[in-house]
């Protein structure tokens, strides 16, 4: 007979789907020398770095990854900024990873994100926000195929 502490049905346990998603720490945190502080923002919050590395984007690299933004009157200066620097790139695993992360992240503008979020704490601007996070599965799917293989996933 199972004890009290087991004695849930499968229906009540709790599931949460172990999820990867795309993380970018942008060109305002790496020239600081932030890269060690954001990611122990991750860890610290349970999420595992399972793929990272540090890259020089080039201008279509970076407008090919924010296609989705083309028509925003920021395209270009997003860009811009995003290849003017080198980047780290990286996988993030976990329980429910994809929210995780942009808990963990904070809002998109520094000025509405949540105290003790990477955003809050590093960014300078809505624009140079030291981090970006994939926003849904199917974005999270096609980001990390964007930067990485999948021999490189080691989780
Ligand atoms: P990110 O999560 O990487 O997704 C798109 C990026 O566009 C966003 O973070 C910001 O860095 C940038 N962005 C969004 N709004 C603005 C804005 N009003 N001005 C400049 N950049 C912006």
């Amino acid at each position: 007979m199972l004890g009290d502490a087991q004695s849930f049905t499968l229906q009540e346990a709790p599931i949460m789907a172990v999820e990867r998603t795309l993380s970018i720490i942008k060109p305002d945190a790496t020239k600081r020398n932030l890269t060690g502080k954001i990611n122990a923002k991750f860890e610290d919050a349970g999420l595992r770095i399972v793929a990272q590395k540090r890259i020089q984007l080039t201008m279509a690299q970076a407008g090919q990854f924010y296609i989705v933004h083309k028509d925003r009157p920021f395209y270009g200066e997003l860009c811009e900024f995003m290849a003017s620097k080198p980047v780290v790139v990286q996988v993030l695993e976990g329980e429910g990873a994809i929210l995780k992360n942009r808990e963990v992240m904070g809002a998109t503008n520094p000025a509405d994100a949540a105290p003790g979020t990477i955003r809050a704490e590093f960014a300078e601007s809505v624009g140079e926000n030291s981090v970006h996070g994939s926003d849904a599965p199917e974005t999270a799917a096609e980001e990390i195929a964007y930067f990485f293989s999948g021999l490189e996933l080691v989780g």
